[in-house]
């Protein structure tokens, strides 16, 4: 049994509504998406802008609704789970966004953010859970000066690192990594992707690696799915879709790769 199993997940969108307010177009945003995740392993999900990526992701976690299919982390049926049943489940399973501006509380100081979720989940006390967060923004390479900061005053990669550490307050087995560099500078792209890395070996996390740009992933997924339009047009080892894409659509997402990272580049 992997940690993850997907089967069969579909979603559709409605686009349009007549003058009564019905429903008369339809976007198949996800469509018959099956996949399997084991402990550990990082499979990335590529494909062009639109191509159901982060519905996928954001559907794993039950952020969004499937119209049908199943998903299984852990053994369990997170479809089914009811609400205090659904939160626990995602104490297993975190998500990193592409914004981290977006997903960080600019009202809150960055040991605030990370602490966070261990008032929700925990009954730790303020100090403990103030341990907790300066250990982890140590771990993601935020030192202690930066504890009182707020996100307004970090730059993209901080904040992003800053949203990992949280990410990690409760001990995940997977997070679904949403396009997590693509929003940063090309210079400090490297150095989150390097931590993303360094992290899920020394934690043994399992990705769900959403990104469009394969020459990213080439250093950290196992395994690659390749989306199109919704579908699943390809799946293999990293190494089997690099040296031989069977689909042209593949090639063109190869070729449109911009600046590679060099495997093992690792800056402070
Ligand atoms: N909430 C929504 N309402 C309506 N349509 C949506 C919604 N979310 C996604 N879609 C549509 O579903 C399709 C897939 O979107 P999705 O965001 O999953 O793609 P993506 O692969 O993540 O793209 P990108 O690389 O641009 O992030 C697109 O056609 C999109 O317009
Ligand atoms: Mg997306």
């Amino acid at each position: 049994m992997s940690l993850l199993e997907v089967s069969n997940l579909s979603k559709s969108f409605s686009t349009r509504r007549d003058l009564l307010g019905r429903r008369t177009g339809w976007t198949h945003a996800v469509r018959d998406v099956s996949f399997t995740l084991g402990a550990g392993e990082c499979l990335a999900v590529v494909g062009e802008s639109g191509a159901g990526k982060s519905t996928v992701g954001r559907m794993v976690l039950r952020l969004i609704e499937p119209d049908a299919g199943t998903v299984t982390f852990a053994g369990e049926d997170v479809r089914a789970a009811k609400p205090a049943r659904l939160r626990q489940m995602r104490r297993g399973m975190q998500m990193i966004f592409q914004d981290p501006h977006s997903s960080l509380d600019p009202r809150m100081t960055v040991a605030d953010a990370v602490a966070e979720p261990l008032v929700v989940h925990t009954d730790l006390d303020r100090a403990a859970r103030r341990r907790r967060a300066v250990e982890l923004l140590d771990k993601v390479g935020i030192g202690a000066r930066y504890l009182g900061r707020y996100p307004a005053e970090l730059s993209g990669g901080q904040l992003q690192r800053v949203a990992i550490a949280r990410a990690l307050t409760l001990e995940p087995k997977m997070i679904v990594c949403d396009e997590p560099v693509a929003a940063l500078d090309v210079s400090v792209r490297a150095q989150v992707l390097n931590l993303l890395r360094d992290l899920q070996e020394e934690l043994g996390l399992a990705y769900l690696f959403v990104c469009h740009d394969l020459a990213l992933i080439e250093v950290i997924a196992d395994r690659v799915l390749v989306m199109k339009a919704g579908e699943v047009v390809e799946s293999g080892t990293t190494s089997q879709i690099y040296a031989a894409p069977s689909q042209d659509y593949t090639r063109a997402l190869l070729d449109a790769v911009p600046v590679p990272i060099p495997r093992g580049a690792r800056q402070a």
